[in-house]
């Protein structure tokens, strides 16, 4: 069988990577992919993620059994209902179910209206009302555009002036442009945060270990939000309770929400909690699987990832197993300015292979020869398992003390929450 993986990032690598261990897998490809990905005998196909009619020919061309979809904006432009009305299988929501993650105000207008707990909330488009909300509510606040965004489209805001200023960019100053048209002004949630993953079909799902991201760019959860700088799944401190409980009053709920509303959720939904004193409660939705969280949620799976997504679609009982002890856990290497202006070009350190995977984000061929340069924020992610959290840290930091990663910065407290 022949695969598609869509997206260029190291979620797609790990995706990528993953479906190519598998017996029946005869080849997978990744459109656009990024060259670092070769390096793993992965075959790049030189199309864009938004050139729907393109990628669908590819499929058909080369007999390929089903695409695996991996980023938001594909999904949101309606990517999967394409390449189904062209009578191909894509694993990953519909662009209306995929609004779980595209529009804020829609994610929360289905967990009020199907029960589900989240943070108090308002939706504003007029910049007056917004600002008349926020000061009844008070500090702390949590200001949101109500569309994509890249992650950089919430405010924490300690004090009223800082939320008023950011709803004031958002809806007036026009920062997100459309996104920022309609802003969610929420209620902050105190508590430790985690990631909940499943493979879903319908009201059919499989829950993955859970993962614990870090957002910010610098040690101490420092810096302005990234698309994410390292994780380590599973997260050991929080008891299975919690989890079971984020399934019965979540997970079940929503999906059962999607359903009634005609919109039937297929494809990896991603849970972004808070453990609150009350309980587990719903920061976000996302649509699809996260990045870094894959780069080390799928090392994990034991069992055979290609037929396991092909019983999905099909609707059958996939056999799933995780690996059940130990610690993966990632740290991402990011250009030197990363969120915000950065150099490209630089070299990269040699692949590492084995024990410590080397997954590639923004990364290019030199020329003619197969030497990468940066060409990214997010630039590679070092990824083990080992017995503790500890042990999983002291042999990536020590991997990362030998690589030359001049230009480069990391952050050297990933998983330490944990410990
Ligand atoms: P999001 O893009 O919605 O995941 O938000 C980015 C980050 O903002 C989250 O990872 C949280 O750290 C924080 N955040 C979002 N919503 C809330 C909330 N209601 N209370 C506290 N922190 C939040
Ligand atoms: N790691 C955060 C995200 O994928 O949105």
């Amino acid at each position: 069988m022949k695969l598609l993986v869509v997206g260029s990032g190291g979620r797609e690598h790990a995706i990528a990577k993953k479906l190519l261990e598998y017996r029946d897998v005869e080849q997978v490809f990744v459109a656009p992919g990024n060259d670092g990905m070769a390096l793993d005998g992965l075959d790049l196909v030189n199309i864009g993620i938004s050139e729907h009619s393109r990628l669908i020919e590819f499929a058909k061309e080369n007999d390929i059994a089903w695409s695996f979809i991996g980023p938001d904006d594909a999904l949101a432009a309606g990517i999967v209902d394409d390449f189904n009305q062209a009578g191909l299988k894509a694993f990953g929501p519909s662009r209306l179910a995929a609004e779980l993650e595209w529009s804020k105000d829609f994610a929360k207008e289905i967990m009020v209206k199907y029960g589900v707990p989240t943070a108090a909330y308002g939706t504003f488009s007029e910049f007056e009302e917004a600002k008349a909300y926020i000061e009844k509510q008070g500090a702390p606040i949590v200001v949101k555009a109500d569309g994509l965004a890249l992650g950089k489209g919430v405010v924490v805001a300690e004090t009223v002036e800082q939320a008023v200023e950011a709803a004031h960019e958002m809806l007036l100053d026009n920062k997100f442009g459309d996104s920022g048209a309609r802003v969610v002004i929420e209620e902050f949630l105190d508590g430790e945060e985690f990631s909940l993953f499943a493979f879903v079909n319908g009201d059919r799902f499989y829950i993955m270990p859970t993962a614990q991201d870090h957002k910010r760019a610098y040690d101490g959860d420092k810096g302005p939000n990234t698309g994410g700088m390292g994780a380590y799944a599973p997260v050991p401190h929080l008891p299975q309770s919690v989890v079971d409980q984020s399934v019965e009053t979540i997970i079940k709920l929503v999906l059962k929400g999607m359903i009634a509303e005609g919109r039937p959720y297929l494809g990896v939904l991603y849970a972004g909690l808070i453990l609150t004193a009350d309980g587990p409660k719903v920061i976000e939705f996302n649509s699809r699987f996260g990045d870094p969280e894959t780069q080390i949620i799928l090392p994990r799976l034991t069992s055979d990832f290609a037929q396991n997504i092909t019983d999905i679609l099909d609707k059958k009982e996939p056999t799933i197993t995780w690996l059940d002890e130990g610690v993966t856990l990632g740290v991402v290497v990011a250009s030197e300015g990363y969120p915000l202006d950065y150099e490209k070009g630089l070299p990269l350190p040699e692949k590492t292979d084995g024990d410590i995977i080397t997954y590639y984000a923004g990364a290019k061929f030199t020329g003619n020869s197969r030497a990468l340069l940066s060409n990214g924020g997010r630039v590679y992610m070092l990824v083990t398992t080992a017995d503790t959290v500890s042990a999983a840290q002291k042999k990536i930091y020590d991997q990362l003390e030998k690589q030359d990663t001049t230009g480069f910065f990391y952050r050297t407290d990933i998983g330490s929450k944990a410990l």
